[in-house]
């Protein structure tokens, strides 16, 4: 197939996401498939005309989206992995791996995933959420863990202890966005599970992962090497299950397509959500590969089954739109 992959955007993940974009060129290239890059600038251009303001960019990258039979968005965090590419698709009316506009958008916002998760009867960390323009009137309440409602990577995101240290906690958050949670500190293990949506509509989830951090999972752990994973994550037959099931119901919730990492903390009363991560990072070396790896799906299969679900979900789309349009005729 012709797969155009998109790496960078315009947020603090964007190096991050040119190693996920390189990784699945890469590994979708080593299969067989046909694939162009295009990488969005910090400033929102796309390279496909670099000297261009960020419309004539987009403009210009247009004949390498309808060449594609499948967009693969490697864009972690804002106006990518929140549903602003899979929009760009949808209006395009091209197929594209992950989830839609709805659960990406939901997803990327921690506060709304809170909302949905609660409803479907999976429990999260209690917390509120305040705007940047009100820190001053946060009172130290107890140990906080204060975060901005739409990131990623740990940007942002603090433990507080003391009093002292909470308006400084909340200004770093206010960095990256204009809303703020301010949750209960969770004590438990930390556990991630990724669910894939294949071609023909089956859900499942691969056994999950433990990253094992002495206090916060945060930005430096996450990425100078020291992160240590344990897949699969040494686990009862009872909790395995207790967080897949969790895992592959928020999926269906949200609406998720593609694959989607749903992070837990194991407490004493069983599995919390953290957060959803509909595009997650996906070098080889990430926690969704290595998980898939466990299951005996090598990384480039992965992608491949990405690139093929995406497309079976577009055709059957197309399908039921006919059908619609028949009967109305009918
Ligand atoms: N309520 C909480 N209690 C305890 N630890 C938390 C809580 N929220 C976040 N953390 C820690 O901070 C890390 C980053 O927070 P997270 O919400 O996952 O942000 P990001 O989207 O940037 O990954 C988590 O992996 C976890 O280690
Ligand atoms: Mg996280």
């Amino acid at each position: 197939m012709r797969v155009l992959v998109i790496g960078g955007g315009q947020n603090s993940e964007h190096e991050v996401s040119l190693a996920s974009a390189a990784a699945v060129a890469t590994a979708l290239r080593s299969i067989g498939h046909e694939v162009r890059t295009v990488t969005i600038s910090r400033d929102g251009v796309w390279d496909a005309a670099p000297v261009a303001t960020p419309a004539e960019s987009l403009a210009a990258a247009m004949p390498a989206l309808s060449w594609a039979d499948v967009v693969f968005p490697a864009v972690h965090g804002a106006l990518g992995e929140d549903g602003a590419l899979a929009a760009l698709c949808a209006l395009a009316g091209v197929a594209v791996v992950g989830s839609d506009l709805r659960a990406g958008a939901i997803g990327m916002d921690k506060w709304a995933t809170k909302l949905v998760a609660e409803a479907a009867g999976i429990a999260t960390a209690p917390g509120y959420v305040i705007s940047a323009s009100d820190l001053g009137d946060v009172e130290y309440e107890g140990p906080v863990v204060v975060k901005p409602v739409s990131a990623g990577s740990s940007y942002g995101v603090g433990l507080v202890r003391e009093p002292g240290d909470l308006l400084d906690a909340l200004r770093t958050a206010a960095r990256f966005d204009s809303r703020i949670l301010i949750e209960e500190v969770m004590r438990g293990r930390e556990i991630d599970v990724a669910v894939i949506r294949e071609a023909g509509g089956v859900r499942w989830a691969a056994p999950p992962l433990e990253i094992h951090a002495a206090g916060l999972f945060d930005t430096a752990m996450k990425y100078d090497g020291t992160a240590r994973f344990t897949v699969p994550a040494a686990l009862t037959p009872a909790e395995a299950g207790t967080l897949t099931r969790t895992a592959v119901a928020m999926f269906d919730a949200l609406g998720c397509a593609g694959v989607a990492r749903m992070d837990f903390f194991l407490t004493e009363d069983g599995p919390v959500l953290n957060e959803v991560n509909t595009m997650p990072g996906l070098t080889a070396a990430s926690q969704v590969p290595r998980m898939f790896a466990a299951a005996e799906v090598p990384y480039p299969e992965l992608m491949d089954r990405l690139v093929r679900a995406a497309a079976d979900r577009r055709a059957s789309r197309e399908r039921s739109a006919t059908s619609r349009r028949d009967h109305a005729r009918a």
